[in-house]
């Protein structure tokens, strides 16, 4: 049992995830980096550990719902309960930035798989845990393209991109992101979706203006949030003047 807040973060083995689990376990958390390969986690873990965090593996595939239920079980287990999910963990596919006309079922499914459907069983098989934190925090790291209203602004900066399979699976993890904190309104968890800006990851291939730490700070930010913090948004940065803030769904 762990004394400390219990942070969860998927897909921490590394990117925004990494610097995710960096952040909280200096915030004085105790990290558990879910990592669907188990070398790469026990690699996180090892870096995460030498620069005096409290990182524990945690071997988590987010579309497999038995390794899901193992690792909540796990937890369950080993702590009793869990303060913070972050989930992070997220996929774009190469041909994900086709046309709609030219886009695939193949890589629509492909992408919620991870990006939607997965959120869903790993938030369910850990909800449970996180209603029993006198301060559970829901974070589902979203985006900014899923923000139909700055997609379909010509003013916008990410007006240019025209594409369905990743734009539309971070939409719809709005709205899973809406539900779950009007489900949980009346309860001490506040589910919100992070928006860490464009960051270089191998994500885009290093293209990204922001650093992964500084994308970090948006799931931090929304991770620590007090008792009486907003629940049902999505925050983080703003492209138009390199801010941060509330961002229209
Ligand atoms: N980078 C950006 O500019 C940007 C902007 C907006 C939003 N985001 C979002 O931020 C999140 C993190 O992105 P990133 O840039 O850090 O990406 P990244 O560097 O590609 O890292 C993605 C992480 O997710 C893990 N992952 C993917 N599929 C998984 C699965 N099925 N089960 C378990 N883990 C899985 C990866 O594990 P492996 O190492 O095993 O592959 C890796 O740890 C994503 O949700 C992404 O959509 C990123």
């Amino acid at each position: 049992m762990t004394t400390t807040p219990l942070a969860l973060v998927t897909g921490g083995n590394r990117g925004i995830g990494y610097a995710t689990a960096r952040q909280l376990a200096a915030r004085g958390m105790t990290v558990l980096v879910g990592a669907r390969d188990a070398d790469r986690g026990a690699a996180a873990v090892a870096a995460l550990r030498d620069g005096g965090a409290d990182a524990r593996p945690l071997p988590l595939e987010v579309t497999d719902p038995v390794s899901v239920a193992a690792a909540a079980e796990q937890v369950e287990r080993e702590h009793g309960r869990l303060d913070v999910l972050v989930n992070n963990a997220g996929i774009v596919r190469a041909d994900g930035m086709a046309r709609p006309s030219e886009t695939t079922l193949t890589t629509i499914r492909e992408v919620f798989e991870t990006n939607v459907f997965a959120v869903v069983t790993v938030t369910n098989a850990f909800l449970p845990l996180l209603l029993r934190a006198p301060a559970g925090r829901i974070v589902n790291v979203s985006s900014e393209v899923g923000s139909i209203t700055a997609m379909t602004d010509p003013e916008s900066s990410v007006w240019p991109l025209t594409s369905v399979p990743y734009p539309s699976s971070k939409a719809a993890l709005n709205m899973v992101t809406a539900m779950y904190a009007k489900e949980l309104r009346d309860t001490a968890v506040r589910v919100n979706a992070a928006n860490p800006g464009y960051c270089a990851t191998d994500f885009n291939g290093h293209s990204g203006y922001r650093t992964a730490e500084q994308g970090a700070e948006v799931s931090v930010r929304l991770a620590t949030l007090p008792a009486d913090g907003p629940t049902g948004q999505l925050w983080g940065h703003l492209a138009a003047d390199d801010s941060y803030g509330v961002l229209p769904w």
